[in-house]
């Protein structure tokens, strides 16, 4: 088994890939693999989108630190977050201290063809959610790019070639 010597750390927009390319980096490097969402989702029993209804996404970003934090203090990983984990001052400078941040980059069309059919993210539940993932992405990209590692995106390669560009950046 290959060893990590930090917790190499997934971030970008939704519709990157995180999830998707974070398993395919971790089976791999036969590394373990673990994901902010699902743990939030795990610990509180309801997805995403429930989460967001009922207890309010300063509820659900809470749970977000504290999750990073406790997968941060653990044995290293490839962890997937949120594409919201990198936006705070706290979880950027936890993410920084005991991780490698790579920013999946992708540009907005491929974002979009990627999300428009799920409506699984609460946070493009709105009138126009192509102008919401514009607006988002503007808002975001200045804190994706403080990622130490960049690796762009393509809507022409595989789950495994974009895991390979992860593993030789
Ligand atoms: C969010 C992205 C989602 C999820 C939540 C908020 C965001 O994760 O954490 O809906 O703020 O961009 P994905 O990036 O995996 O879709």
């Amino acid at each position: 088994m290959q060893r990590l010597k930090k917790t190499v750390v997934m971030v970008g927009m939704m519709g990157a890939g995180k999830t998707a390319v974070g398993t395919a980096v971790a089976r791999a490097l036969g590394v373990p693999f673990r994901d902010s969402d699902e743990e939030i989702v795990k610990a509180a029993n309801r997805s995403i989108a429930e989460i967001f209804e009922r207890d309010g996404e300063p509820f659900f970003r809470a749970r977000e630190t504290e999750v990073l934090a406790r997968l941060l203090r653990g044995a290293p990983c490839i962890l997937s977050t949120g594409g919201g984990a990198f936006l705070s001052d706290a979880n950027r400078a936890l993410i920084q201290k005991a991780g490698v941040a790579v920013w999946l980059r992708a540009d907005l069309d491929l974002l979009w063809q990627r999300v428009r059919h799920k409506s699984t993210r609460p946070l493009l539940r709105t009138a126009n959610p192509r102008e919401t993932l514009r607006q988002l992405y503007e808002a975001r990209v200045p804190f994706y790019s403080q990622a130490a590692i960049t690796v762009d995106s393509a809507a022409d390669l595989s789950i495994d070639e974009m895991a390979a560009k992860v593993i030789a950046a």
